[in-house]
């Protein structure tokens, strides 16, 4: 199967480690030229000459906060710039903090709204003109809280099924550009932001981080968490030429996790 991407053009958002950065790593060794971007100017260097090294794709970051239009407005603007336009956009983000509805602030509901919801939205409209060009593809980066809400990440399981719903409306309202537009969601991928809330939720129960994690393998069919690589692979066959026809969808990559049909 062919997938069409040498010579395209990504811009991976929340690129500096994790999910954002397997994708990006996909994609150059797919030879795309690819922008990476995060708020960490120091993390996004090492990132870039760790790509740079795999001598595929070009690679070049911006450092940026989604939250913040201006910022958006020049990382689409530095892509444009550096590659000339942009075919491929995946939008991702960091994760909202944990709480339930009686600990959750007004201003942790907006702070989560602008960084898990509203900055696919801006980043969307900002690099919209470029992907009509030629006919692009956009992958929205969520979670497996869209089919199945995870206890104490009201937050997330909230604004995620917005990106569903946006997803799923724009699918509609591109096609007429060409434009394909996914949503992919992940359960238990081994990154950071998994360790991080294994700790918390270790500290909850009152256990080991270890411990913990081995209670969460346990409710995967698979009896792991999946790599960040794996993740990527599902991403970067949606952005390819090898998908011509799937539009508006979600996927969840998970082990078979999720148990909701
Ligand atoms: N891994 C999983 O299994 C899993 C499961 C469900 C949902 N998710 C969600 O999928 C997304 C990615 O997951 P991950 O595991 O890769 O998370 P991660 O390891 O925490 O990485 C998050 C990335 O987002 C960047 N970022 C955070 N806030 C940003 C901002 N305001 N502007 C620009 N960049 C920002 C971070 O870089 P800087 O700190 O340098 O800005 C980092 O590169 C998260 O929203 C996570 O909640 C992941």
């Amino acid at each position: 199967m062919e997938l069409q991407l040498a010579g395209k053009t990504a811009l991976v958002v929340a690129s500096s480690q994790g999910l954002g950065k397997a994708i990006a790593q996909q994609l150059v060794l797919e030879g795309v030229n690819v922008m990476i971007t995060s708020r960490n100017e120091e993390k996004l260097k090492e990132v870039e000459q760790e790509l740079r090294s795999l001598h595929k794709g070009n690679v070049a970051y911006v450092q940026a906060d989604v939250t913040k239009q201006e910022d958006i407005e020049r990382l689409v603007e530095k892509t444009v710039e550096t590659y000339g336009t942009i075919d491929l956009l995946v939008n991702n983000a960091g994760g909202p903090p944990a709480g339930t509805f009686e600990t959750i602030t007004d201003e942790e509901w907006y702070k989560a709204f602008e960084l898990n919801l509203l900055s696919y939205v801006r980043i969307i409209r900002t690099a919209l003109p470029y992907l009509k060009r030629n006919g692009g593809k956009i992958v929205n980066i969520a979670s497996s809280s869209i089919k199945e809400p995870i206890p104490g990440l009201l937050l997330s399981n909230t604004f995620r099924t917005g990106i569903v719903g946006l997803t799923k409306t724009l699918a509609t309202e591109f096609a007429q550009y060409n434009i394909l537009i996914n949503t992919v969601a992940p359960g238990r991928i081994a990154t950071e932001r998994v360790a991080f809330l294994d700790q918390i939720n270790a500290e909850k129960f009152g256990i080991t981080k270890e411990e913990m994690e081995a209670r969460m393998k346990s409710t995967i069919p698979l009896g792991r968490y999946g790599t960040p690589e794996e993740f990527a692979k599902v991403v970067t066959f949606l952005l390819s030429g090898a998908n011509s026809y799937m539009t508006g969808q979600s996927f969840i990559v998970d082990g078979g996790m999720v148990k909701a049909i």
